[in-house]
């Protein structure tokens, strides 16, 4: 027994004597993005302290698509070291099966949070996760930058590449050659289906498969939309953005070396820290739109929740701290010190809140209109569906294959997937 686990289980008993819920040593695993880990471990802290548990942080990769391959593995071998997971919004009608129904330990909550967001996690009537926090993307553009060359926040995809190709040309005769116009995720993997799903909505081009179930990627509007953007790479964005995920766009932008990044709003925290070169220099603003017919500003939701494990010796102890990652309080903070946006609708009213991030008050409608991606048609096949569609895009972009050419093939590809089912 390790000296933690004797101190876990000597507190055990003095708590059991109390009558209280007996100490448990919990784990939980977690992405590592940008602050997020030493934010948790803050917030783990608190929890400790008003407990008696103690709680272990499994630190996983940034990557969502690297946490899934993983986490699903662990999952199908009944992991039992694991109680609590930190979840993406697309997972739950994945891993619905291997996580406890919250419904009951949440009944005194859920109304507080976006019946949407309760809904999202809800498979076939199990609560599957609590949410910690929602996403939708911004357009972080410099207001310096616009300023010195009287532009305005561009509102199309066109006036983005103009605009973003004057100023980088502009820095770069002044002497700055390490200057970009526009640094977002093209690296192979779920953050690449999140912007394309951008562009190709905004253009009128759909959802890749729309609610009811029906393939629909296979059009010109979201071929040219994806075209267009194959014309970024090595112009307006580096070479290297086709290995970019949100770390690697942040730190091209917080270098001060780009005038615009698409990113989720945890950037907004980290990009006015001390350290960063573009402090106070920046603000952010919807996505642009394209010019086909229908097109409007388009944002992929994302958020991250928390589930657990039906695989945990400690059920009853994993639920409530679930429930405190959950809570109003720690919503709280992390709004303030993350930029995460909350799921509880009172907080976006809350001054402390707005002062610190004051972009929320926009963003409340920004994630009530996100396009979600199809993740609930899809059921468990989602995560193949979104790696066929982020590997057309990819090939796209990295000039194998016309869009249209590529798309083509996808919609093959996702019609045998989805044979009769679905
Ligand atoms: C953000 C979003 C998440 C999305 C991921 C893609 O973390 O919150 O939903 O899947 O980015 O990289």
């Amino acid at each position: 027994m390790t000296l933690k686990k004797l101190l876990v289980s000597m507190l055990a008993s003095v708590t059991l004597v109390g009558g209280a819920v007996q100490a448990a040593e919990l784990s939980i695993v977690s992405g590592d993005t940008g602050t997020g880990l030493a934010f948790l471990r803050s917030q783990l802290d608190r929890f400790e302290a008003e407990t008696g548990h103690t709680v272990n942080v499994v630190p996983m990769p940034s990557s969502t698509s690297d946490q899934f391959g993983q986490y699903r593995l662990w999952l199908a071998a009944g992991n039992t070291d694991i109680d609590v997971y930190q979840t993406d919004v697309i997972w739950a009608p994945q891993l619905a099966d291997q996580f406890l129904d919250l419904t009951e330990a949440a009944a005194d909550i859920a109304s507080q949070h976006f019946p949407s967001i309760i809904e999202s996690q809800t498979v076939d009537g199990k609560l599957v996760a609590l949410p910690a926090f929602t996403d939708a993307p911004a357009l972080f553009y410099r207001k310096d930058l616009l300023e010195k060359y009287g532009k305005s926040v561009p509102t199309t995809w066109a006036e983005l590449e103009a605009t973003a190709k004057e100023v980088m040309d502009g820095e770069r005769s002044g002497g700055n050659q390490d200057m970009w116009g526009f640094v977002f995720q093209g690296n192979a993997y779920e953050g690449l289906t999140c912007n394309a799903l951008e562009w190709v909505m905004s253009n009128g081009g759909g959802q890749i498969v729309e609610a009811d179930g029906t393939i629909s990627i296979n059009n010109a509007n979201a071929a040219a939309a994806i075209d267009r953007a194959a014309t970024w790479i090595g112009t307006i964005s580096p070479e290297g953005n086709l290995a970019y995920q949100e770390e690697e766009s942040r730190g091209v932008w917080q270098l001060g070396n780009s005038v615009f990044m698409r990113n989720w709003p945890y950037a907004y925290a980290l990009g006015n820290g001390d350290d960063s070169a573009v402090k106070g220099k920046f603000d952010v603003a919807p996505l642009p739109a394209g010019d086909a017919e229908g097109s409007r500003s388009a944002a992929t939701l994302g958020g991250w929740n928390v589930a657990v494990s039906k695989y945990s010796p400690d059920p009853e102890a994993a639920i409530e701290l679930a429930k405190f990652l959950a809570s109003a309080d720690v919503q709280k903070e992390r709004a303030i010190q993350q930029s995460n946006l909350p799921t509880i609708e009172a907080l976006y009213d809350d001054a402390d809140v707005l002062a610190a991030s004051p972009f929320m008050a926009n963003w409340k409608e920004i994630f009530q209109n996100a396009v979600p991606r199809p993740s609930a048609p899809t059921k468990t096949d989602y995560n193949e569906v979104s790696s066929m569609f982020w590997s057309a895009v990819h090939n796209t972009l990295s000039g194998n294959g016309s869009a249209a050419e590529n798309l083509e093939l996808l919609e093959a590809d996702l019609e045998d997937l989805k044979g009769s089912g679905w």
